[in-house]
């Protein structure tokens, strides 16, 4: 999605540099987060049911789950490409079931059905196939690889709030859940796909439909809305401007511009992260420069996997500074994920007074840049506030104290408790009073939103 927006590149080329030798880097820095060798952009981490535990003394009241989708195909196309992305045997599944509409049904009750099919013919020797994109896949869908990470996720799901807590009913039933998604194959897709580990196909029963709610995207609130808030953008573009971030692109930039040039085309640090990661997850050979005889990508300059990751690392600390350190950070929250957060706190509210609130998990199906902006309201620690791999979860569960009136909430991000940065630690996510937890959600929700999208 439309994650970043600043222009951090120029489109002066310099002399070929094959990779950034990392002693020549300034040591001394206003602003600087070390990304871990551990971490995967490919794969999030889920809970674990043998180091999971119940909150002691207390009862569960309410789970919400915010996730990124899974694994997915470039968005960017290249040109020249020969990449095929065929990891999409299961198509666009359930949802193209026109006469269900909305409803929600395990294939396997389906019966006669019209699915859809992304198919490229082959044949075509003068269609845009022959120069890039080819496979069964289309732009940013999710693989089929990306459907078994959040197939996984559900049935770790079962094995903690089913079986381990006896929270959820072991038989799928529609009352138990609230399930709001963005209107994008990747993400609906992936929250069937989590239901089908959470419920496989035992454990349903005919006639039990879930509806998936979709807002128009112009109103979406689970992602920033850069369309209707012109501001996300505006500021996001001043906080790349700042000193600290510009020794970065300082830094960063002979890579870049490499990239670039292999590339043949200049995009966004998301773009690269887009054309680059894609292939990282899909182990397919990265990018080779363009051989102006036969017009293929069989140069000899091709970029090095190493900078693939360096490339990752640029994105993950963009994400650190636009969403928590930079001076523009809180307000970047508030304008892009404020509104949700809102949606957030009014369901803890509703589910801390008895009867208001009839089922007991919610899931959002969102994105990266979603999970971002809510860690950026968290003020997640260092390692948390990377960019958010695929498959990111983030738990939210609402406890109730069995001897007394008060209500904890704890949150779980990509399998472990979140951490919340030193420098404002406003609450331990482990047990966080349901009261601060809320203060802290209120205190990032705009009061006039459109007004304060379109202010500077
Ligand atoms: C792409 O290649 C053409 C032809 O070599 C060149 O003129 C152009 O500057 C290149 N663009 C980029 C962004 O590298
Ligand atoms: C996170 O905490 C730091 C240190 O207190 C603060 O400077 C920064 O503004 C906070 N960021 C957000 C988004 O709350």
């Amino acid at each position: 999605m439309r994650t970043f927006t600043l222009t951090f590149f120029s489109a002066c080329l310099v002399v070929a540099v094959k990779s950034i030798p990392l002693e020549s880097r300034d040591t001394k820095l206003p602003w600087d987060i070390k990304v871990p060798p551990t971490y995967s952009y490919c794969r999030a981490d889920i809970p674990n049911r043998h180091t999971y535990e119940p909150l002691m003394g207390a009862d569960l009241v309410h789970v919400q789950l915010v996730i990124r989708h899974g694994d997915r195909t470039p968005l960017n196309p290249i040109i020249a490409d020969n990449t095929v992305w065929d990891s999409c045997s299961r198509q666009l599944d359930t949802m193209t079931l026109a006469d269900k509409g909305s409803l929600l049904l395990p294939l396997e009750d389906i019966g006669m059905a019209v699915q859809q099919r992304t198919f490229i013919p082959p044949e075509n020797k003068k269609s845009f196939a022959s120069v890039m994109y080819q496979g069964n896949c289309d732009q940013g869908q999710l693989t089929d690889g990306g459907k078994a990470m959040h197939v996984e996720l559900g049935e770790m799901l079962r094995e903690i709030y089913v079986e381990q807590l006896d929270y959820l009913n072991p038989e799928f039933d529609q009352d138990d859940f609230y399930l709001r998604s963005t209107n994008l194959w990747r993400t609906k897709n992936s929250a069937e796909a989590l239901l089908k580990g959470l419920y496989p196909a035992p454990f349903w029963q005919d006639g039990r439909v879930l509806p998936m709610l979709t807002w128009p995207s112009l109103i979406e609130n689970m992602s920033p809305n850069e369309e209707v808030c012109p501001r996300i953008d505006d500021l996001t573009q001043d906080a790349l401007k700042e000193p600290e971030w510009k020794i970065y692109e300082k830094r960063y930039k002979p890579l870049t511009d490499r990239v670039s040039r292999v590339l043949n085309d200049t995009m966004l640090n998301a773009g690269y992260v887009d054309v680059l990661m894609t292939r990282v997850c899909h182990d397919k050979p990265l990018p080779c420069s363009i051989n102006p005889i036969t017009q293929k990508r069989e140069g000899s300059d091709c970029i090095q996997r190493n900078e693939a990751n360096e490339i990752m690392n640029i994105g993950s600390l963009q994400y650190v500074w636009v969403n928590r350190d930079s001076p523009q950070a809180t307000e970047i929250d508030k304008l892009s994920i404020g509104s949700f957060l809102y949606d957030l706190a009014t369901e803890i509210r509703a589910a801390m007074v008895e009867h208001t609130l009839d089922h007991k998990f919610s899931i959002y199906s969102a994105h990266d840049s979603s999970l971002g902006a809510i860690l950026g309201s968290f003020n997640a620690s260092d390692s948390q506030m990377l960019w958010p791999p695929y498959r990111s979860n983030m738990l939210i569960e609402l406890w109730k104290q069995k001897y007394s009136n008060s209500y904890k909430i704890r949150v779980l991000y990509n399998g472990q408790t979140l951490i919340v940065n030193t420098n404002d630690e406003w609450c331990d996510l482990n047990e966080c009073d349901a009261s601060t937890f809320l203060k802290r959600l209120d205190s990032f929700v705009p009061d006039n939103l459109l007004e304060a999208c379109n202010s500077s």
